[in-house]
């Protein structure tokens, strides 16, 4: 039977991890026998849907633990370079200087029209998306190359697959999430370094510790959550039942590329996306 090697023992810093996707990936890779340093905002966003709080920060460390293995809870802002800072400088300290993999998962999004763009969202996205995931890589990044070896895991979107509306902001920012994995990629391959992205399909919301994006997009456009993720998978997606996409999906991609069995992948962006890219 095929299996994901070389995961057992590794040391992984998610960020986004206190919900949604980057808590999936966090209890799938306790599972494998990694630890985890769960990176995540515990402060709200202003004009932002809800994010983590720190009660979910402390359920998932809980939650890790649970599971037989060491986490450290982090709240940071990665918008803030001095917070990253800190946060990262943390995490090698709990790792005993050591990040084998670093996920990129946490982002915002929220719905503007071209002409009524608000600029404070555009910041909160942008800087969010971009130059936060700028800043974990700029301070994670100096560990992996000292020790030739690492793996990094961008989460794009599939909504660089095809036009999408009222998402401008949210769409060049994971344009550019694109754009990154294939610098990186190239930048870091003398030392070792595997980067790849996962482009997800639009997910299914849940509460609490679910993922939270699609509910917080759906309630702007005064529409339940379950109506918007069968209307956004129903006009994004290949047509028929099947492509619906839940958090699951995007955690075997992102083990599988943080696993050795994809250690001849990098630069590359995983669509797992129900098709969207290809419509
Ligand atoms: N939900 C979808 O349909 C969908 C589809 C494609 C891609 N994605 C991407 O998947 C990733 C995870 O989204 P999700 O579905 O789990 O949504 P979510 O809202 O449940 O999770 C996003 C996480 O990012 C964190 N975060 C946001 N801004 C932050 C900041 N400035 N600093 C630190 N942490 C911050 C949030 O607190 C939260 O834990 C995001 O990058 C998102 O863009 C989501």
């Amino acid at each position: 039977m095929a299996e994901l090697r070389g995961l057992q023992g590794k040391h992984v810093l998610i960020t986004g991890a206190a919900k949604g996707q980057g808590f999936s990936h966090a209890k799938a890779f306790a599972d494998a026998g990694a630890d985890i340093a769960a990176l995540d905002i515990t402060e709200p966003i202003p004009d932002a849907y809800p994010l983590a709080t720190a009660e979910m920060l402390d359920a998932t460390v809980a939650d890790i633990e649970r599971r037989g293995r060491r986490c450290i809870g982090l709240p940071c802002d990665i918008r803030d370079e001095s917070q990253v800072q800190a946060s990262v400088s943390k995490a090698l300290e709990f790792f005993d200087g050591r990040i084998d993999v670093l996920v990129n998962n946490a982002g915002v999004a929220a719905l503007d029209p071209i002409h009524e763009m608000r600029s404070h969202i555009m910041d909160a996205v942008i800087d969010t998306i971009v130059k936060g995931h700028m800043y974990v890589a700029k301070y994670a990044v100096p560990n992996m190359i000292g020790r030739h070896a690492g793996k990094i895991i961008n989460i794009s979107s599939g909504v660089t697959g095809a036009g999408v509306a009222m998402l401008s902001h949210y769409v060049a920012a994971k344009h550019a999430i694109n754009g990154l994995t294939e610098a990186w990629a190239f930048e870091l391959a003398e030392f070792g370094i595997n980067v790849n992205a996962v482009a997800p399909a639009t997910i299914r919301p849940g509460a609490g510790q679910g993922s939270g994006m699609v509910s917080g997009l759906a309630e702007s456009l005064g529409i339940s959550a379950e109506d918007a993720y069968e209307q956004f998978s129903a006009v994004g997606n290949m047509p028929g039942d099947k492509w619906r996409t839940e958090m699951h999906h995007i955690t075997d991609a992102v083990l599988f590329l943080a696993s050795d069995n994809a250690d001849q992948m990098t630069g590359h962006v995983l669509s797992v996306d129900a098709g969207q890219a290809t419509r």
